[in-house]
């Protein structure tokens, strides 16, 4: 007999979105969702139409754009929402709108405080009620696909929830969910509230339960699995676990964990894994999230091992001390680490696999730092021949330009402008332009493009803080692609301005020593994933 089905609902590009400093692009989050397709994940959230023109933008061209899964929106249950999320999905095939409302007392007094809402509690609650059966209803005059939240079930009284949940059903709701939004419920009693919605709340055996946790106590995959042994059929979870505050249950480990433990569970997940590792690394580099080195599932060290007794175990056989397989999730099978007997060969195949292409001119100055390096260090790790190879490529190579100056000015109910002087290698000429932006990173940008003329796309802009205080130095990471290959400056200031130009020049000028003389060193396709180990940090 097989294996009943958990639904997979992302909401990476929502909740995960909410993550403070987690804010994507709308091609930033184009690329996720069609990775989230290749992943196949059942249902997308995209976005929350209502709260920005660029939430509408982002959910609209998902809907239009993205193959396979189920494409989603977030309304509040009020009409201007749920008209907006419909409005936003009009030209997607597989659509759902997902409306919600507090349930819990202390939500419903901080959000319903106003006696127009009701004078006590409990025409408070009617009110709750009404709005739940309205919302749903006009939900479903746009798509047959509405999922219904009671935020802060974890918190509500479960006489309420049951009403709750009975009137959403009734009204059409087809999926239900009972999120822990505050991460306050441990799996005892979070499953208890799906067993309770089962047998008291009259539900028509076609809607389907759904687990959404977050983890403020560190809970959240585990009670999304009390959730599931308890009968829900759907968990909404993001990739690498990132979301509202301590974030949301992280998608990779209840995939694993329901796959890993299927004779426990007797569930499946349609989740293409082998994909996590990529898709994780994706969602890293477009956030800026690092993802931990020990991260369960896909963190760079989930697969190595370091104590002498664990590497002998595992070389005698891996199942000793691993309970999935490397390969299943995307991660290499041994984390290999060099060593100075690994030789030009063990080098460059590795290298290789990294998606680094090192050009034969290249190639001895590239192993003679190896070779000083593992004179130094015992293990080599892949950061470490990145690095190297950077560094050799750096000293290689002629910069095609440099940024000589740079003015910005910005302020409250000013348009950001920048002025750049970019020095030309090639023509012993510097350039100097002006452009206006979104903001001033927006703008600089901008002028180093017109003043460079070069055309390629930005991929990914992340900074974080790599000391404290006031006068923190800010490390910004730029990535740049051209067709296949792709492009890394990295620069730190405590100037995060200057740091944001410095790494885009120093992108532009790998660019251009590809494309022009040198073909030395680019990031070959996917290789770009395999290549930032623990995120672009
Ligand atoms: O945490 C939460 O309750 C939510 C709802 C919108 C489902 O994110
Ligand atoms: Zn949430």
């Amino acid at each position: 007999m097989s294996n009943e089905r958990v639904i997979i609902f992302d909401t990476t590009l929502r909740d995960g979105e909410q993550a403070p400093g987690a804010a994507m692009t709308i091609n930033e989050k184009l690329r996720i969702a069609h990775q989230l397709a290749r992943l196949k994940v059942d249902v997308i959230e995209a976005g929350f139409p209502i709260s920005s023109p660029a939430q509408f933008e982002a959910v609209q061209r998902i809907a239009k754009e993205v193959e396979g899964p189920v494409i989603c929106g977030l309304a509040r249950a009020v009409e201007d929402d749920v008209r907006a999320a419909g409005e936003a999905l009009i030209t997607g095939t597989k659509t759902r709108i997902h409306t919600f409302i507090a349930t819990s007392d202390i939500h419903i007094n901080a959000k319903f405080g106003d006696d127009r809402f009701g004078k006590t509690m409990e025409e408070k609650r009617q009110t709750i009620l009404r709005m739940t059966d309205e919302a749903v209803r006009l939900a479903r005059t746009y798509t047959n696909d509405v999922e219904f939240s009671a935020e802060d079930a974890g918190r509500t009284d479960l006489d309420f929830l049951c009403e709750v949940v009975a009137v959403a059903s009734a009204a059409g709701a087809t999926t239900i969910n009972i999120p822990d939004t505050t991460g306050y419920c441990v799996p005892k009693e979070y499953a208890e509230l799906f067993r309770m919605a089962r047998e008291r709340c009259g539900l028509p055996e076609h809607v389907i339960l759904s687990t959404h946790c977050h983890d403020d106590l560190g809970l959240a995959v585990a009670n999304s699995l009390a959730g599931v042994l308890a009968g829900a059929r759907q968990i909404e979870c993001t990739i690498n676990g990132i979301g509202e505050r301590a974030g949301n249950a992280s998608l990779e480990e209840v995939v694993m964990a329901l796959k890993v433990r299927s004779g426990r569970f007797g569930l499946d997940t349609g989740i293409n894994t082998p994909l996590l590792t990529e898709t994780s690394k994706m969602v890293s580099i477009a956030t800026g999230f690092m993802v931990p080195p020990n991260k369960a599932v896909v963190g760079g060290n989930a697969f190595s091992h370091e104590a002498g007794i664990h590497q002998h175990g595992v070389l005698k056989s891996r199942e000793t001390y691993e309970i999935m397989k490397a390969e299943d999730v995307g991660q290499e099978a041994e984390a290999i680490r060099l060593g100075r007997h690994s030789g030009r060969h063990g080098l460059f195949n590795r290298l290789e696999k990294l998606g680094v292409f090192v050009g034969d001119e290249q190639k001895q100055e590239v192993y003679q730092k190896f070779v000083d390096l593992a004179d130094r260090k015992k293990e080599i790790y892949d950061e470490d021949l990145l690095h190297l190879v950077e560094d050799a490529r750096a000293k290689a190579r002629t910069n095609h330009y440099r940024l000589d100056q740079m003015h910005v000015s910005s302020g409250t109910g000013r348009e950001p402008r920048a002025e750049v002087l970019v020095y030309h290698h090639a023509t012993d000429v510097a350039q100097k332009e002006v452009a206006d932006g979104d903001g001033p990173v927006d703008a600089i940008y901008k002028a180093i493009d017109q003043a460079t003329g070069s055309h390629h796309d930005l991929i990914s802009y992340s900074i974080r803080s790599v000391s404290e205080g006031a006068d923190a130095m800010g490390e910004v990471t730029v990535l740049i692609s051209d067709g296949g290959a792709y492009f890394r400056g990295l620069a730190r200031s405590t100037d995060v301005l200057q740091a944001s130009a410095d790494a885009y020049v120093e992108a532009l000028n790998q660019l251009e020593a590809f494309r022009t003389e040198e073909k030395s060193v680019a990031f070959v396709g996917n290789g770009i994933m395999q290549s930032f180990q623990g995120g672009i940090a």
